[in-house]
């Protein structure tokens, strides 16, 4: 389990991070979400021991990063800016790590093999595409098969199937019973992913929710109905007390009432539809409202 309590960090008069609480557990992905400049990097740092809070502290099953022993062992961490050394090959940079965590480099071929970079163990990664070096980053992050992982936006800039890997790879780390904290700018992914979601703006907490009741309370669901009959539809709608939204696009939103009744009344009045259909706003919206005004460089529009 990682716990943070009260975590802060200060750049200067920037607050980066600012008294974040929050524990993540094992057993399922926890998503960490936040715009650009958030504040995402700069906790999981924290937590890796790379950088010192301002104040508040952070802990590893209990103990600071820095007071574990053999911390690899505990905790595997795939951060943004990529450590590799490009003189080393794969397998070389793997035997490193394990040597200095005590790991058995019997282990080094196990790691190769599950992300799937065996065929260019002995090549060095300078060459390697964005896809594989994540690749190797992740299995770094695995090779002290530690309970506890922790990835900084794994899938940006790979392409679909890398993606597909990854995701896949973070759900089965945590049905084996792992501790898994993964972090993106993108609503549309975590919603994929995460089972739990902790959502940050400018350094603060704004949910530690599961991501089941985070899209029951921020997504709206409603009916939209097209007819070439519109007012005969309304009339229809308001003798049963149901007051619909006309839209610019001439279709007709109604709230709180299911589909199968506002099918129902339209048979019972004889009106034509065109299209009865159940919506819900998607959560890219319902994070762009959360976070709305966090964000610290909006782009700028036009
Ligand atoms: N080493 C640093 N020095 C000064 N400011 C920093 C440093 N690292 C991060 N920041 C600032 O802290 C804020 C949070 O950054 P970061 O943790 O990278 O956000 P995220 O990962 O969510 O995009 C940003 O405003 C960023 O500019
Ligand atoms: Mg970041």
């Amino acid at each position: 389990m990682i716990e943070l309590a009260e975590l802060t960090k200060r750049y200067g008069a920037k607050t980066a991070v600012d008294r974040l609480t929050f524990a993540v557990r094992p057993g399922v992905v926890t998503g960490f979400l936040g715009p650009n400049g958030a504040g995402k990097s700069t906790t999981m740092r924290m937590i890796l021991g790379l950088d010192h809070p301002t104040s508040g502290r952070v802990t590893i099953d209990g103990r600071p990063y820095d007071r574990l022993t053999r911390p690899l062992t505990y905790i595997g961490g795939l951060l943004e800016a990529k450590s590799v050394h490009p003189g080393r090959t794969a397998y070389h940079h793997l035997l490193c790590l394990a040597q200095s965590n005590g790991v058995d480099p019997r282990r080094i071929d196990e790691v190769l093999d599950l992300v799937g970079l065996t065929g260019v163990a002995r090549k060095r990664p300078k060459g390697f595409s964005l896809g594989m070096g994540q690749r190797l980053g992740i299995a770094s992050a695995l090779l002290g098969d530690p309970r506890i992982l922790m990835f900084d936006e794994p899938v940006n800039g790979l392409d679909p199937e890398g993606i597909h890997w990854i995701r896949n790879l973070m759900k089965q780390l945590a049905a084996g019973g792992r501790t898994v904290f993964v972090s993106s700018h993108l609503m549309s992914e975590m919603a994929l992913t995460a089972e739990h979601l902790v959502v940050i703006g400018q350094g603060r907490l704004l949910a530690d929710t599961s991501m089941a009741r985070f899209i029951e309370e921020n997504s709206r669901t409603f009916v939209r109905v097209r007819t070439p009959e519109p007012e005969r539809l309304r009339d229809a709608l308001a003798a049963a007390g149901v007051r619909p939204e006309q839209r610019p696009d001439g279709c007709l939103e109604i709230e709180g009432v299911p589909a199968s009744r506002v099918g129902e009344l339209a048979a019972e009045h004889r009106v034509v539809l065109h299209e009865l259909s159940r919506q819900q706003a998607s959560l890219e919206e319902a994070f762009m409202r959360l976070t709305h005004g966090a964000v610290e460089y909006q782009a700028r529009e036009g």
